[in-house]
């Protein structure tokens, strides 16, 4: 069985923008994702089998190159209780287009159709507990910012092992857009 992923990788030029506020959140008790693991997830795959046939169904994938620009940070699912702090993704048709597309491809293969709603983020931390939502208001105020554009040439096919004190997540093979 193989936990796989398909993502976009964040370049190192903009993730080095965001080590300021991990630091921020480090002190706020989250735990805060490594910089080598911060990417955009298109589709979750999970636990499966069938790792040879994806790897087919996304070789036939044609896509154009497109761009997107990362703005603004929020809390999954809300400042009250937040469990995930994010970087947003500027509404990008072509990236849910993407999404679209792969997630059809998918399901010809019987791999399941995401229930909820695309809605692409950069996770930088997970919180467990948090003690200081003030602090983290604040933190949420001072980087409602723009972080930058970067062309999206290739996705990715990672595969995920749950390790202790993070996952680990390795390429499997990239698919370059034209
Ligand atoms: P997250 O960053 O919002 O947690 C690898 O686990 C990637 O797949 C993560 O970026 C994670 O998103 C995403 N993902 C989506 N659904 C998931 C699920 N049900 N379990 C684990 N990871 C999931």
């Amino acid at each position: 069985m193989d936990r796989l992923f398909v993502a976009i990788d964040v370049p190192e030029e903009i993730k080095i923008k965001f080590s300021e506020i991990s630091e921020k959140l480090s002190s706020l008790n989250a735990k805060v994702v490594p910089m080598e693991n911060i990417h955009i997830t298109l589709k979750f795959i999970g636990e499966t089998t069938k790792t040879k046939e994806i790897l087919g169904i996304l070789d036939k994938i044609t896509f154009k190159k497109f761009q997107i620009c990362l703005k603004n940070v929020g809390v999954f699912p809300n400042t009250h209780a937040p469990r995930v702090f994010w970087v947003g993704i500027e509404k990008n048709q072509e990236m849910e287009s993407l999404f679209k597309i792969i997630e059809r491809s998918l399901e010809n293969i019987e791999i399941p159709k995401e229930k909820r709603e695309f809605s692409p983020h950069i996770t930088l931390a997970r919180f467990k507990t948090i003690t200081n939502i003030q602090k983290l208001k604040e933190i949420l105020k001072a980087y409602n910012k723009d972080f930058g554009e970067f062309d999206v040439k290739e996705f990715i096919l990672y595969k995920s092992e749950l390790a202790h004190p993070n996952p680990r997540y390795y390429p499997i093979k990239s698919f370059k857009l034209i």
